[in-house]
């Protein structure tokens, strides 16, 4: 049977927030080429529509994570299941994330990848949940929407692999 969904921000909802944030990052970044990293498979319809309205020069990479352990057990180290293609030498890195939970993954990522020289690395992220924030050290450089402590699905977000292609994000309601 499906699952009822709730829906917490509607399709023009973010739409719009994203439009406002992409503003933003092009005004931070003028006169400057943005390298966006899109963090699979969640960050992947959020960074097609940041993209789309960003008015400097873009290029983008992929990157596939996944944590080690269950929530209770993470050492907070995350295995890299598709890396970078593109070196990171030079670049003004944005890292672009679905969502920020314990800031376990993107704690870890974004320390892997100053490693490998960026000119500068920041962090955008669709949704942010700061009271499950256990890595209170991850700091978001842009925000579209902070959102209570509640599973959500859509635009990327899944539930067990399923309605990351809702165009809204919603609440499965058990
Ligand atoms: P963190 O390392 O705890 O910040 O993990 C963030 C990752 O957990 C995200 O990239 C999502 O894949 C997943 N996640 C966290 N909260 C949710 C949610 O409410 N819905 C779907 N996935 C979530
Ligand atoms: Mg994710």
């Amino acid at each position: 049977m499906a699952d009822k969904i709730r829906v917490l921000l509607s399709e023009e909802e973010v739409n719009q927030r994203i439009s406002e944030v992409a503003e933003v990052i092009s005004k931070d970044y003028e006169g400057k080429e943005v390298h966006l990293i899109c963090i699979l498979k969640g960050g992947v319809f959020f960074t097609c529509e940041l993209a789309k309205r960003l008015t400097v020069p873009v290029s983008l990479d992929f990157m596939s994570v996944s944590s080690y352990g269950d929530d209770t057990k993470s050492s907070g180290v995350v295995r890299i299941v598709k890396d970078l293609d593109e070196p990171l030498q030079d670049k003004d890195v944005l890292i672009v994330e679905d969502i920020i939970d314990s800031g376990r993954t993107l704690s870890y990522l974004i320390e892997v990848l100053k490693q490998r020289g960026p000119k500068s690395i920041r962090l955008c992220t669709l949704l942010d949940k700061p009271e499950r924030r256990v890595k209170k050290q991850v700091h978001v450089d842009y925000t579209c929407f902070t959102i209570p402590d509640e599973f959500v699905v859509g635009y990327g977000l899944d539930y067990a692999q399923k309605y990351r292609n809702l165009p809204y994000i919603g609440v499965v309601e058990l």
